[in-house]
């Protein structure tokens, strides 16, 4: 059977742009390329800081360092990072996202 053309479609359309960048993260990830933590700093406070604010109670430093928290290494705080920007159609070039993993990981995760 036949699938959905839309839907193949969007297959299509998401492949290339998600693989590469993944690959590209992964590289990042392993600190190949230096991350710029100060301005990561800014661009987290300005875009992602309120939201975790809020389901934090009020401290979103807690989304990183609560007990049960979810990102354990740094390709899996890679991988989150990426997935909430692109939640938030951000556009962020591989560098914004290398510096926002870099100031998480140095401030909070320390991996
Ligand atoms: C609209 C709300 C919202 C915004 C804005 C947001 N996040 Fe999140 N974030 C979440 C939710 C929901 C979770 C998952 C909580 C859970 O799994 O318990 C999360 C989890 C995370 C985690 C994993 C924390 C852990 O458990 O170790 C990271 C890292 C993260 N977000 C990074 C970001 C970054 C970077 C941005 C800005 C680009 C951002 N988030 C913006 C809602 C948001």
């Amino acid at each position: 059977m036949a699938r959905p053309p839309l839907l193949a479609a969007t297959e299509m359309l998401m492949k290339p742009i998600s693989i590469p960048l993944a690959v590209t993260l992964a590289i990042s990830a392993t600190g190949l390329q230096a991350a710029d933590s100060e301005k990561g700093r800014k661009l987290h406070d300005a875009h992602c800081r309120a939201c975790h604010e809020a389901l934090m109670q009020g401290d979103p430093n807690l989304m990183y360092t609560r007990p049960d928290r979810q990102v354990h290494d740094r390709t899996a705080l890679a991988k989150q990072t990426q997935r909430c920007a692109q939640n938030l159609g951000l556009g962020w070039s591989e560098e914004n996202l290398n510096d926002v993993i870099g100031y998480l990981s140095e401030e909070f995760y320390k991996f």
